[in-house]
């Protein structure tokens, strides 16, 4: 397995790749692996020749500088884990290789990052759209896999490489949970154990309103339902809980004339428990389903 720590010595890498004929498929996280991006290394591993996984915990998307300094950062292991998993390259750039000095150019969402993570925390998504066009510049793969776990990312990504003809097909895999539930974070380890068993509210607050909504048109059916999970948690607090068009994101006002089909609502939302914030969503009517 390659590693490589700057963006020249991984382009180099990739269009010796390319000029091979062979397909690249990009992970990009920031790392302190958990199972959930394990999954989508062998999602990526389906869809390609060599897989690459991006490691970089990237300054520009956090709008906390406790959050950004305090993010587990476990090199060696994540190293040990591509290399287990049949990773062809690391990509693990230094700061300084990716924002060098006079870095200025800012990658802006349109009205997809108007809703949810983009008035909560001001800058992460422009911050996450200008690190992924540098690591898609970098790596120059055929296709890149990201979380349906983080899905406003997802959906901005996929409007940003259409928009800006990337030519990366952007696919969305969906969300690893553990085994009650909780989506698979790197950040679950910075909850207490206390803070970790109340966390299952978060997942139960979807499954809540999820189950109203086989019911009732009404929103605030739904958004009720959700909230009073997780107002029975001493220890979360509620930043918001929505649901809205799949594609568009835009909020509904209500559920009357909506298909009840997969792939059409979603619900999402963010939940903090002390320092640590939790985002989680699910679509509204796949699990009516099952
Ligand atoms: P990170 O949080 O490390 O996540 C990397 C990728 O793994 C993202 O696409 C995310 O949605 C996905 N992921 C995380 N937890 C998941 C889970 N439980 N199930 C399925 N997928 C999961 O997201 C980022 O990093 C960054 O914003 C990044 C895109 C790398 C840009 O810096």
């Amino acid at each position: 397995m390659q590693i490589f720590s700057t963006p020249a010595e991984m382009q180099a890498w990739s269009d010796n790749c390319r000029t091979a004929g062979r397909r690249i498929g990009l992970v990009p996280t920031m790392g302190a692996l958990h199972t959930g991006h394990l999954a989508l290394i062998a999602d990526a591993a389906e869809r390609s020749d060599d897989v690459v996984v991006s490691i970089f915990v990237n300054p520009l998307q956090f709008n906390e500088v406790s959050d950004f300094d305090g993010y587990p950062r476990p090199i060696d292991d994540d190293v040990a884990a591509c290399e287990q998993t049949g990773v062809a390259a690391v990509f693990a750039p230094t700061a300084a290789s990716m924002y060098p000095m006079g870095f200025q150019t800012r990658v802006v969402p349109g009205p997809l990052g108007a809703v949810m993570e983009g008035p909560t925390r001001p800058g992460h998504l422009e911050g996450v759209l200008t690190v992924v066009v540098k690591l898609f510049g970098a790596v120059r793969p055929h296709v890149a896999i990201f979380g349906e776990k983080d899905y406003q990312q997802l959906r901005i990504i996929t409007q940003m490489a259409a928009d800006l003809e990337f030519g990366i097909d952007v696919v969305g895999h969906p969300v690893v949970r553990d085994l009650d539930g909780l989506a698979l974070s790197s950040r679950n380890v910075h909850l207490t154990d206390s803070e970790r068993a109340a966390a299952v509210a978060v997942p139960r607050s979807l499954d809540a309103a999820i189950v109203a909504a086989r019911v009732s048109d009404d929103l605030t059916d739904l958004i009720s339902a959700a909230t009073s999970v997780i107002d029975a948690e001493d220890a979360a607090v509620l930043e918001y809980v929505t649901v809205f068009d799949s594609i568009t994101l835009i909020e509904f006002n209500d559920l009357a004339g909506v298909q009840r089909v997969p792939g059409v609502a979603r619900i999402a939302t963010a939940v903090r428990f002390g320092d640590v914030r939790l985002i989680d969503n699910r679509d509204l009517f796949e699990s009516s389903e099952t």
